[in-house]
């Protein structure tokens, strides 16, 4: 008998958990319902990620405890709307997400008055891939071969998209941009094919830039040749390679290649010949910090901000940090119920922004 008491009780027990369960995993269908915001894991820090919207906005963010051990940066996620948690990892077939094989614009919007900054790595760049662009006329008289490509590397959020957009720009060609992950994720075994239309595309439209942003995922020489995904990363890359030897300096298509793990990098990649010029974009010093900072509140109603000292405080931030230093002052303001963001907004944002920031520097010692 005791042993049926015992039994009741713990049935008792278990419908109780049961009921509790099942509210939960109700509760977790429903954040898993549509729409979901389809977003790239940048960095995983604890149980937490930061990730990017299309719109290139970056967010701290939780992981489902279902999903925690199993989402690695660079994974696309879906996250719930509100919150932006991640609530399902894609697979990696997820061709149907992709919109279009690439992305082609003839004009990205940046100015190189948007950039803070990064004074000599612009001067270079226009020397290297602006002026070839422009003037082809004046390397042939003087019998010089500019370099095929650039590549730009360092931590993150510290402009090299934005400097491959200005140059699109500034140049008037046609901007081809590829990222490197979508490559490998989204165009399983189609990877080697698209590296070669894109150049197709490119010499039809020159002038044109190819922009190859985490260049790293096809050329890094980290990957091994087991498995047939593998096998299919090192074939893009050969590709790559191959279209590259392919075209002539002057032929009007310039390649820039953009990484944040230059250590990782195959050297075939930047051999003479090939992407072989290479520019370090790191973190601001002072006098761009300052730049920047007043880039990004140039359109903002300040009163009363000591941008000197705010400028001090964020030493060690990327343009990215400062940018989102900027926004969350206006919301300290908009929580506050002011239209005008002033000192101590900053000093909250700037403090707010450190606390990922200091998780991030580890990542940032990799680029001395
Ligand atoms: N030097 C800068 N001047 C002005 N804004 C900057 C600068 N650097 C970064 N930013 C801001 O940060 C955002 C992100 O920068 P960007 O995309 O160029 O970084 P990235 O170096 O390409 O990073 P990642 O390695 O993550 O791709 C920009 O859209 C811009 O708003
Ligand atoms: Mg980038």
């Amino acid at each position: 008998m005791e042993t049926c008491d015992s039994i009741d009780l713990n049935n008792g027990e278990l419908i109780k958990l049961r009921l509790a369960l099942a509210q939960a995993e109700a509760e977790l269908e429903r954040f898993k319902q549509p729409p979901l915001v389809v977003c790239e894991v940048k960095k995983i820090i604890d149980n937490k990620a930061i990730v990017k919207l299309a719109n290139n906005s970056t967010f701290l963010v939780n992981i489902l405890p279902e999903l925690e051990g199993q989402i690695r940066e660079r994974d696309h996620v879906l996250a719930e709307q509100r919150s932006l948690s991640i609530v399902r990892k894609l697979d990696n077939n997820i061709k149907n997400f992709a919109p279009e094989s690439f992305r082609i614009s003839k004009k990205p919007d940046i100015k190189w008055s948007e950039i803070g900054g990064l004074w000599s790595e612009i001067q270079e760049l226009k020397e290297v891939v602006e002026l070839p662009l422009k003037k082809p006329g004046l390397f042939k008289k003087i019998g010089i071969q500019p370099p095929k490509g650039v590549l730009l590397y360092g931590p993150p959020g510290c402009g090299k998209t934005l400097l491959a957009k200005a140059l699109a720009k500034s140049t008037k060609a046609t901007f081809i941009e590829l990222v490197g992950s979508e490559l490998v994720q989204k165009f399983i075994g189609e990877g080697s094919k698209l590296v070669k239309e894109v150049f197709e595309m490119a010499r039809e439209n020159a002038p044109s830039i190819i922009f190859i942003d985490e260049i790293d995922t096809i050329a890094s020489h980290r990957i091994e040749s087991g498995t047939s995904a593998e096998r299919e990363v090192q074939r893009t890359f050969m590709q790559l390679l191959a279209e590259v030897d392919g075209f002539k300096s002057l032929d009007g298509v310039k390649i820039i290649g953009a990484t944040n793990r230059f250590d990782i990098l195959d050297q075939a990649l930047i051999r003479p010949g090939r992407l072989d010029r290479l520019v370090e974009i790191g973190p601001p010093g002072p006098k761009a910090r300052t730049e920047i900072f007043k880039i990004h509140t140039n359109g903002m109603n300040l009163k009363k901000v000591n941008s000197k000292r705010l400028v001090e405080l964020m030493t060690g931030f990327s343009g990215a940090d400062i940018r989102l230093v900027c926004t969350e002052a206006g919301y300290f303001a908009i929580r506050d119920k002011r239209t005008e963001v002033n000192h101590g907004d900053f000093l909250q944002a700037v403090a707010k922004v450190k606390v990922c920031e200091e998780d991030s520097t580890e990542h940032l010692k990799m680029f001395g």
